[in-house]
């Protein structure tokens, strides 16, 4: 079952305590296993870290770099901010999904930027944990094209898809 990397960013371990009436009632327990149990029914084994901790987060964005694993990611308060955590995604090497459980567009001004969209495939926000499916569903989609026999993007003319005899991903 190929891997995928659910990684959280500061104060998302608090989740369930945390402002609810934002970031909504379920814990990052609660989280954390709707996550495992989606990516199960997608044929995914996705294994869940939350950490407040910017140099962690940048290790398991390396590691999943050097592991060739997709990563559905919220980065949490490190969005808007943490270019070292945004370079760290430019090295990726297989599909990445930026997360939210909020909707940041429509909140405080500075939430309105992110300095990872633009190396992430794409962006899913504000719809609580709903995001997280819907990211993994486009991990699926994304690294099935990725897998030997998987749908691949036969026909689709100059696109890549997957990786090459030279290790280029194909994903970007
Ligand atoms: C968040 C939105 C961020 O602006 C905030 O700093 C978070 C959580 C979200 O999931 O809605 O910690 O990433």
């Amino acid at each position: 079952m190929r891997q995928v990397l659910v990684l959280n960013g500061p104060n998302l371990g608090r989740l369930g305590a945390r402002e609810p009436e934002v970031y909504g009632s379920a814990s990052f327990d609660e989280l954390a296993g709707e996550c495992r149990a989606s990516a199960r029914k997608l044929g995914l084994r996705a294994e869940v870290r939350q950490t407040d901790d910017e140099t962690e987060l940048i290790r398991w964005v390396h590691e999943a770099a050097d592991g060739r694993i997709p990563v559905v990611l919220n980065p949490a308060a490190f969005t808007h901010y943490s270019y070292a955590l945004r370079d760290a995604l430019a090295m990726r090497t297989a599909p990445l999904i930026e997360v939210h459980l909020s909707n940041p567009a429509a909140r405080e001004s500075f939430r309105r930027t992110s300095v990872v969209a633009g190396v992430a495939d794409g962006t899913i926000a504000g719809f609580g944990l709903m995001s997280y499916r819907l990211a993994l569903e486009a991990i699926a989609e994304l690294a099935g094209r990725d897998e030997p026999g998987g749908p691949g993007r036969a026909g689709e003319a100059g696109e890549p898809s997957g990786p090459s005899e030279s290790g280029e991903t194909g994903f970007r």
